[in-house]
Formats: structure tokens, sequence, C-alpha cells
């Protein structure tokens, strides 16, 4: 079965789905055969970014019955005419016959947000969709995750074996991605207690604004409660990947993750820095992603570096939530 990468972010804008296109497209390179699904529900345009720009199936399409099984949806990547730019292959598609894809091992699931019925989806088909992604014919599924906190957010970031939230510099933003850690933290170990049946459904939606506080009602309600909330915490390891980085804009990522460890109890990994690179913009306008348009740019190099990090991410265990 594929393994399943999320990737979110507190604060919109910040690059998750140039950091999601480029990622999938470098383990498709790697030889991983690798969809990008879009489940950014209101917001989707990673088909865009790699170069598919009218897709013929949605997401809306499964979401209406229309199509059954994701899998179906996946669309190969038709090379786009801005590729041609790219000089060693101007002869090899003046001479075919049919397109070739950006890469053969790359599919893209499009997303939907065309009414705001699918932006709105129902739980029943919050959940067919998540029970559906085991039947997806892949190695590896990058999932782009729309930005914010939501209950559908927290839902499709928490259904992936490894976790990855993306952040800029900027100071609002990494406000935002601790918040946004911290609800899906709490959010893991209320369905932990669910799934396991420690507490009541109706004292597991309650709402709580703090780690601390889901422990302790943990601790009062069972004996194992304390203990079962403690363990999928510390089995929770998002991975941060910081983008637009530049000289005057850093993070203090080790401070960033004391505060995470003390006060969300999950630990974060930096799995990589991207640095604020134009040719990442430009990438954007030709509709490919940057690591083909300009393989040997800043931008690119950290993301193929990333890639690899996360290719042994990957090969090893997804740890488990208990
Ligand atoms: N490292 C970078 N250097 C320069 N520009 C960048 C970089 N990363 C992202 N950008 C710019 O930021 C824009 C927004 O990126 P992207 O669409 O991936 O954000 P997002 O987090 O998916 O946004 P949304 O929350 O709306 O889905 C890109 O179109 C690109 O122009
Ligand atoms: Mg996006």
């Amino acid at each position: 079965m594929a393994q399943v990468i999320s990737v979110a972010s507190g604060k919109g804008g910040v690059g998750k789905s140039v950091v999601s296109a480029n990622l999938a497209l470098v383990l498709a390179q790697k030889g991983k055969q690798v969809v990008l699904v879009d489940l950014d529900v209101g917001g989707a345009d990673a088909h865009v970014l790699v170069g598919l720009l009218n897709p013929p199936r949605t997401l809306t399409d499964f979401l209406n019955h229309r199509i059954e099984q994701l899998d179906d949806l996946a669309h190969p990547l038709p090379i786009h005419p801005n590729l041609r730019i790219i000089p060693h292959r101007i002869e090899q598609l003046d001479d075919l016959a049919h397109p070739l894809p950006i890469h053969p091992n790359l599919r893209i699931i499009p997303g939907t947000g065309d009414t705001l019925a699918t932006a709105n989806m129902a739980y029943s088909q919050k959940k067919r969709l998540i029970r559906n992604f085991q039947d997806i014919h892949a190695d590896v599924i990058v999932v782009d995750i729309g930005a914010g906190a939501s209950y559908h957010t927290l839902d499709f970031f928490l259904m992936a074996d490894h976790h990855v939230a993306v952040a800029t510099p900027d100071p609002t933003s990494v406000l935002d991605l601790y918040r946004f850690i911290k609800l899906a933290a709490i959010r893991r170990v209320l369905s932990m207690f669910v799934i396991q049946d420690v507490l009541a459904e109706g004292l597991a939606n309650r709402d709580y604004s703090s780690v601390e506080e889901v422990l302790d009602v943990a601790g009062k309600t069972d004996e194992s409660g304390r203990t079962i909330a403690e363990t999928t915490l510390r089995a929770f390891q998002p991975a941060l990947i910081l983008n637009r980085v530049s000289g005057r804009a850093r993070v203090n990522v080790l401070q960033l993750k004391k505060l995470l460890k003390e006060y969300v109890g999950g630990n974060l990994t930096l799995l990589g820095e991207i640095p604020d690179d134009p040719a990442m913009e430009q990438a954007v306008r030709a509709y490919v992603p940057v690591v083909q348009h300009a393989p040997t740019s800043p931008a690119a190099t950290a993301l193929l570096k990333t890639g690899e990090t996360l290719l042994q991410l990957l090969t090893a265990p997804p740890a488990q939530a208990a």
C-alpha cells in the first residue's frame, strides 16, 4: 500500500502547493510511482503547477459519485508547450506524435472547489474520500492540503503516514504553524480515544484549548487515559519545511522545537529549508515545477535535497500512533 505524505500549513500562501508539486516530482524522478492529490478543497490549484491547465475530471466527480475510485481520477501529466524552452527536449517533442508526461512516474488527482457544497463536504463524504486512498495505485501519495485548522484540514493532515508542515520565517506564519500543530496534536489524541473507546465520544468531542487540558481530562476519566494520550503525542512527529528563507529572514528552529515539545508534546524535525528564489515564481508562471524548470536554481537544489531526506523517511517504517 502507498505511503501517504500530507503537506499542510497554518497560514495560507506559504508555498504548500509548490513544495508538494516539487517533492512529488523529485520522488518520481527517484523511481517512486507518485500520485499528487490536491485536497485543498475550495482553493485547488496544484494541477496548474504541473501544467494540467484544464483537467477533464476532478475530485468533484468523485464527491458527486460520477467516479467511484480515486485512482480513476489520477491524470498522467502532459508536457506543456512551455517545456519546449528546456533545450534537450526540443528535438524529442518535434518527433513525437503524442505528448510525453512531465514524468512517467507522476500522476495528479486535481482538486475540487468550484462549489460551496464540495468545499464544505459532509462527514460521510470525507470518510469515503479518506477510505478510498487505500486503493490508489502508487508507492507514494503526496497530499496538498488547504491552509488553516478546520476539522477537514486536520483530518486530511492526520490521515497520512508522514506529516509535513510548511511555514515561512514570517512571525505570523510561525505562530499559525504553532497553532496548527497544537490543534492537530489535540485532534490526534482525541481520535485515538474514540478508536480505543477509552473515553465516551461525547467527552472526546469537547472543546479543548491545550494539549495539557486533554491529558488532564484523559487522566481523570480513565486510568490508562493519560498513558494513551502521552504515547500518541510522542509518536506524533511532524516534519517542518521552512520556505522562502533568506539571509534576513530566518527562524530559530531550536527555539520553535523546544516550544512545541514543551506545550504540544510532539517532536518537530526540520526536513528542509527552501530559499526565497525568483526561479520559483518563474516556474509557477511556466506551469512547470522548479526542479524541472530550473534544476540548478537555489530553490530546486534545496527541494532536491529535501526530497532525498524525505525518501529516507519513507524507507523507515512510519511511526505508529500507539
Ligand atoms: N521559495 C520561494 N521563493 C519565491 N517565491 C515563492 C517561494 N515559494 C513560494 N513562492 C511564491 O508563493 C506563491 C504561493 O505559493 P503556493 O501557491 O505554493 O502557496 P500555498 O501555501 O499553496 O497557498 P494556498 O494557501 O493559497 O494554497 C507561489 O506562486 C510563488 O510565486
Ligand atoms: Mg495551495
